[in-house]
């Protein structure tokens, strides 16, 4: 498999190098070939090379199997003409990369969710997020005084998404939930027309409707009454950071953006933490966690099993960062999962 490699910006280079770490051991206890292609991208590439979406770059990705990425941004840019975060937006509308799976999953009982934990006790719910249209890539202006952004959606985009959470929805508990804001918004009320028509040629998914504002509350409140959620753009943005807190600590949480063929986008769902970066600190599970559902995407699920199991092993039972109350590195937790995962292979076959 071809892999291009863009590391970015603050703790993005750290957690990369310890999920290829990762990769590398699942490649050789798993015999599938690997081939990295690293790239620079984001605020780092504007630096390296004055272009932050280099045209070297986005065919590198358009020519892999799939793209692994760490993060972009970081306040040394914001002054930037456009700001990384724009050119993330720009590599995901370039692929294609629609639909943007987000799990929310509580991976180690050391969770640092401020929830009890009856509440989240196996918890495992997966939000499914319009990834290149919405409010996001609308129209915008920004002047002295006023400033505006517009959100539109296409009964088309509505469509390809809520028939990806149908299908997601199908393979798990058939229990599907729609998030709008229909009791306002014209594009929330297109929204939850189009997806009641979808999910009505799906017998076995159940839709509910959520209105964002509620789903919030609920996403604290139960989290376990969830399985399947799709939700536009922005929504899906937010409530996204919110799973993650309340399933154990956005450290931990890992994305898929995958397009109707075509090489996917793997990254965690944290930004760079300019906070931590350099540090050597930064949890790497989320960047590992994205190496798991990217090789899922390849044709590799026992690998990706595999990876899974060994982040809980050791997060479990072994070295943790700082954000799960450890005092372990970013490299060491690494190091000590790709060795759980080649030594529990080892033991199985
Ligand atoms: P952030 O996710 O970078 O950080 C929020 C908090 O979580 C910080 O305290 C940080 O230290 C902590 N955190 C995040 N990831 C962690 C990890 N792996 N281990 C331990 N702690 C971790 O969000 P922010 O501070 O709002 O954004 C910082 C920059 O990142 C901004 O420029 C933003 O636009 C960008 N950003 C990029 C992406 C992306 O590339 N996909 C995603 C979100 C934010
Ligand atoms: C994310 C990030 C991005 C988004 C930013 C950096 C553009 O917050 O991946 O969740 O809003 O999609
Ligand atoms: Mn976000």
């Amino acid at each position: 498999m071809r892999i291009c490699v863009l590391p970015g910006d603050g703790i993005g280079p750290e957690v990369t190098t310890a999920a290829l770490g990762v990769l590398a051991a699942a490649s050789s206890r798993f015999a599938f070939g690997v081939e990295l292609d690293e790239r620079p991208f984001g605020g780092a590439s504007i630096d390296a090379t004055g272009d932050p979406f280099p045209d070297a770059t986005r065919e590198a990705c358009l020519g892999a199997d799939a793209v692994l990425l760490g993060a972009v941004g970081g306040p040394r840019w914001n002054a930037a003409p456009v700001r990384p975060e724009q050119w993330l937006l720009a590599l995901r509308s370039a692929l294609g990369c629609y639909a943007n799976l987000r799990p929310a999953r509580r991976y180690t009982r050391h969770t640092t969710s401020p929830l009890r934990d009856e509440l989240v006790d196996g918890l495992d719910l997966v939000i499914v997020r319009e990834l290149i249209g919405g409010i996001y890539f609308g129209d915008r202006e920004l002047g002295d005084d006023s400033a505006y952004d517009t959100c539109t959606y296409s009964s088309l985009e509505i469509r390809r998404i809520v028939e990806r959470a149908c299908g997601i929805a199908e393979r798990r508990s058939g229990r599907l939930t729609s998030v709008d804001k229909a009791n306002v918004l014209a594009t929330s009320k297109l929204w939850r027309r189009v997806a009641t028509e979808v999910a009505a040629r799906h017998p076995e998914v159940t839709l509910s409707h959520q209105l964002v504002d509620s789903m919030a509350m609920l996403l604290v409140d139960r989290p376990g009454a969830f399985d399947v959620i799709v939700t536009e753009n922005l929504f899906g943005d937010v409530l996204s950071d919110l799973a993650a807190a309340v399933s154990g600590g956005i450290g931990l949480a890992p994305s898929a953006s995958l397009a109707d063929g075509g090489p996917g986008i793997f990254e965690p769902i944290h930004g760079s933490a300019p906070d931590i970066a350099g540090s050597g600190t930064a949890n790497p599970a989320g960047a590992i966690l994205s190496v798991a559902l990217l090789l899922d995407e390849l044709g590799q699920p026992a690998a990706a099993r595999a990876i899974e199991a060994a982040v809980t092993g050791v997060l479990d039972d072994g070295a943790r960062t700082p954000d799960l109350g450890g005092v372990a590195t970013t490299d060491e937790v690494a190091a000590e999962i790709a060795s759980a995962l080649s030594a529990s292979l080892s033991t199985a076959s």
